[in-house]
């Protein structure tokens, strides 16, 4: 076995993730400056706005600095009352229960069924009760969630809003319709790590006309500026709650010259899930790894690729062999039912066993748009060979051939 002198790679790294430019962003955002109109609610936010609006068939479409600013902006809309409760995954990321707990709520942690990782419907509706003001679901992975199974859950209750947390799924589809259109709002994230980014940003979807004029009040500092800018009103002035939501048109021009490129993004990012399938496929059976599942009335939105390892130490050990071989792979989430603000923040425990289960066992794969085929044979020259510590190399190898 080498040294760890000897075993560092000579190549740098393959990082987990790397943002690329991929059309005109520099130039848009060259524009956005030369207009003179570099802050929020310009030229470039309506593209991208009408862009997303057409997508998802959205009411409003407001650009926000990231998806945790248009979780809080759905927070506040909902207008939450102490006693309130939200029901939120355990197995996300921290602020899709924040952004509700910042509002006063506790969180009812439901755990997620091990498909497709989205929200439980079975444990949702053993969950639900008067308290409770919106439910959480999050498409993992870009992969719709089970929302036949939410509905029937929430049948009885149709004053709960379905909030969808779709950070990972712009683009993605259930049953032919868009995620972001299922429920009442739907969120997005620009974050760098995501197909479509512009460093941070993110997007409120409202798809019932009733949100619509608070909602730009909220977003705009508590103003009715944009009645104003409509014509609606002859000033504008303080009228709400709100804070200052708004992407700078800056960003909104970098994001722009990505949403311009969609179909080839989401054509490279394809062809990477594709060839990590057709890869690693042969070997799950016998190496004990399972593969991401995506139901056939899903169409997945490519945000990332897993695997689930036996158990925690194979991956934990995997993951070490890979990082020894300069390939960055990584884990999340850590449940949040678990962690020290989710019990601080819970309206009552809850038991989630599958969302333990899953973050003891998920790899995530380095996972962006110009990861071509040489750089994943680069990574099978640097790992072959590395070590032969039996089961957990061998999977290694295999996660990258
Ligand atoms: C499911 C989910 N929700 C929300 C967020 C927050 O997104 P942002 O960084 O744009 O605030 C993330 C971030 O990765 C996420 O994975």
């Amino acid at each position: 076995m080498p040294d760890v002198a000897t075993s560092v790679p000579e190549a740098p790294p393959i990082p987990f993730n790397r943002a690329t430019v991929e059309g005109a962003e520099f130039e848009y955002m060259r524009a956005a400056v030369e207009s003179g109109h570099m802050s929020s609610s310009g030229q470039f936010a309506r593209r991208v706005g009408g862009e997303l609006q057409r997508e998802t068939g959205a009411q409003e479409v407001l650009l926000t600095t990231s998806c945790t600013a248009a979780l809080e902006l759905s927070a506040m809309l909902l207008d939450l009352q102490p006693g309130d409760t939200v029901i939120v995954p355990s197995f996300t990321f921290t602020t899709t229960a924040l952004a509700f707990v910042r509002q006063g709520a506790r969180i009812l942690f439901c755990d997620v069924e091990p498909e497709t990782l989205g929200l439980d419907p079975d444990h949702l509706r053993s969950l639900v009760d008067d308290t409770v003001r919106a439910v959480v679901p999050v498409h993992y992975a870009g992969v719709a969630c089970d929302i036949d199974g939410i509905r029937k859950a929430l049948t009885d209750w149709p004053d709960i809003a379905v909030v969808e947390d779709n950070a990972h799924g712009l683009y993605g589809r259930w049953n032919g319709h868009p995620l972001g259109s299922l429920g009442r709002f739907a969120t997005l994230s620009f974050h760098e790590t995501k197909n479509f980014g512009c460093g941070e940003g993110g997007a409120l979807i409202l798809n019932a006309e009733e949100d619509v004029d608070r909602a730009r009040v909220l977003y705009d500092k508590g103003t009715n500026r944009r009645a104003f800018f409509l014509g609606q009103v002859d000033k504008y002035s303080w009228k709400d709650t709100g804070s200052s939501f708004g992407l700078a048109d800056i960003l909104a021009a970098y994001l722009w010259g990505q949403l311009e490129q969609r179909d080839a993004i989401q054509g490279k990012r394809r062809a990477v899930f594709e060839r990590y399938q057709r890869a690693l496929a042969p070997h799950a059976g016998d190496l004990g790894f399972r593969l991401p599942v995506v139901p056939t009335n899903c169409d997945p939105a490519y945000h990332m690729f897993y695997v689930l390892l036996p158990d925690r130490d194979t991956r934990d050990g995997v993951l070490s062999d890979l990082r020894t071989a300069g390939i960055q792979a990584t884990f999340h989430y850590v449940p949040l039912h678990s962690s020290d603000a989710g019990r601080r923040f819970a309206a009552a425990p809850t038991d989630c066993p599958v969302s333990e289960d899953i973050s003891g066992r998920l790899l995530r794969l380095p996972f962006f748009n110009s990861l071509s085929p040489s750089t994943a044979n680069e990574w099978l020259r640097r790992s072959s060979g590395r070590s032969g510590r039996g089961r957990h190399d061998r999977a290694a190898r295999r996660v990258h051939d």
